[in-house]
């Protein structure tokens, strides 16, 4: 197994020196940029990364929470999770109050895969139908996923939000690493350019998007401001998705407030699980939870940013029917 793990590794590093680099945006033991089927990831997933999609097998019963990094994914995941496995424990039993979102929902590329090629998936997932996160863009999925009848529920946001949400958090992990910290300036020059881990956003975004007009039963496009503009809404919009709508008995119970207010920002924020301890990527869990509101860009772009993000919003996406 060893000859073969490190055949595997030479290939990887073959691979690697081939692409094209740039510095990552936590600098230090981070590592560099690599661009990879037309989006940038670390080395180190790129390995897991396809791992996952050579060996993955998806089941029609399979559900994947999708997105770019910062867009929401701790908060769908949570959610996901509580509305699709609601009636497995008890209503104050919920294992968010004792694990966090990710451990629950775990990243296939970057944590599933990481340690093992072939890992036990039946063993992962505790509760069925299986429930895995991702932040792959649709086009490098692996074709099972594609081609079976599994969902997908994928979150973006405005790009704005995103940028801050990302430069804030991966400036945390800079001083972590004694770092000195990447200006807002290089930062948002390397955003605009699509440099950060599963960018650029835009093809990121599309893919879900189109991929979603055309499979409107197989893939649910969610926006981060919307799930803060009526999350009972969403909550009930997403169970009815999975499969798994709520019951008149379940709504005059206030099961869909409860589970709202279980996933909500100030509840996870406060949990132990959740302020204590790093990810699995390294990075400390309460990270994770920073503001949770929308338009927190306007304390930091500048006008000339602001114009430039325009451009590009509107460059990207005024022809395909989504707007920020
Ligand atoms: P901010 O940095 O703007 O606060 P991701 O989960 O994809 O990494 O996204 C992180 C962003 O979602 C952060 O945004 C974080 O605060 C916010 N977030 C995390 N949990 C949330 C929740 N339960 N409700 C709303 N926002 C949440």
């Amino acid at each position: 197994i060893q000859d073969v793990d490190k055949s595997w590794d030479d290939e990887v590093r073959q691979l690697v020196q081939t692409l094209p680099k740039e510095e990552s945006w936590i600098g230090g033991g981070g590592g560099s940029l690599y661009l990879y089927q037309g989006f940038w990831y670390i080395a180190r997933y790129l390995k897991s990364m396809i791992s996952f999609q050579t060996h993955f097998q998806a089941f029609d019963s399979d559900v994947l929470v999708a997105s770019c990094p910062k867009c929401g994914t701790t908060w769908l995941k949570a959610l996901t999770f509580s509305i699709l496995y609601r009636d497995r424990f008890a209503r104050d039993e919920n294992p968010l109050l004792t694990s966090t979102p990710h451990q629950l929902v775990r990243f296939l590329e970057h944590d599933v895969y990481a340690d093992n090629p072939c890992p036990d998936l039946e063993n992962i997932c505790v509760y069925k139908p299986r429930l895995f996160g991702t932040h792959l863009p649709y086009a490098s999925l692996p074709t099972s996923i594609k081609d079976s009848r599994c969902k997908i529920v994928y979150i973006c946001r405005n790009p704005m939000d995103m940028f801050i949400s990302l430069w804030n958090f991966t400036g945390k992990r800079r001083d972590q690493n004694q770092e000195p910290p990447l200006s807002l300036d290089e930062a948002f020059d390397k955003f605009c350019r699509g440099v950060y881990l599963s960018g650029p956003f835009p093809e990121h975004v599309l893919g879900y998007w189109k991929a979603s007009q055309e499979k409107p039963n197989k893939i649910l496009f969610l926006k981060y401001e919307d799930l803060k503009e009526d999350i009972s809404c969403r909550v009930k919009h997403l169970a009815m998705f999975l499969g798994v709508p709520f019951t008149e008995d379940e709504e005059r119970q206030g099961v869909v407030e409860e589970i709202a207010k279980v996933c909500s920002f100030e509840n996870l924020k406060q949990l132990e699980v959740n302020q204590k301890g790093l990810s699995r990527a390294g990075f400390p869990r309460k990270d994770y939870f920073r503001k949770g509101e929308v338009g927190d860009w306007s304390n930091y772009l500048t006008p000339a940013m602001v114009e430039r993000l325009e451009k590009l919003i509107h460059n990207n996406f005024d022809d395909s029917g989504l707007v920020f």
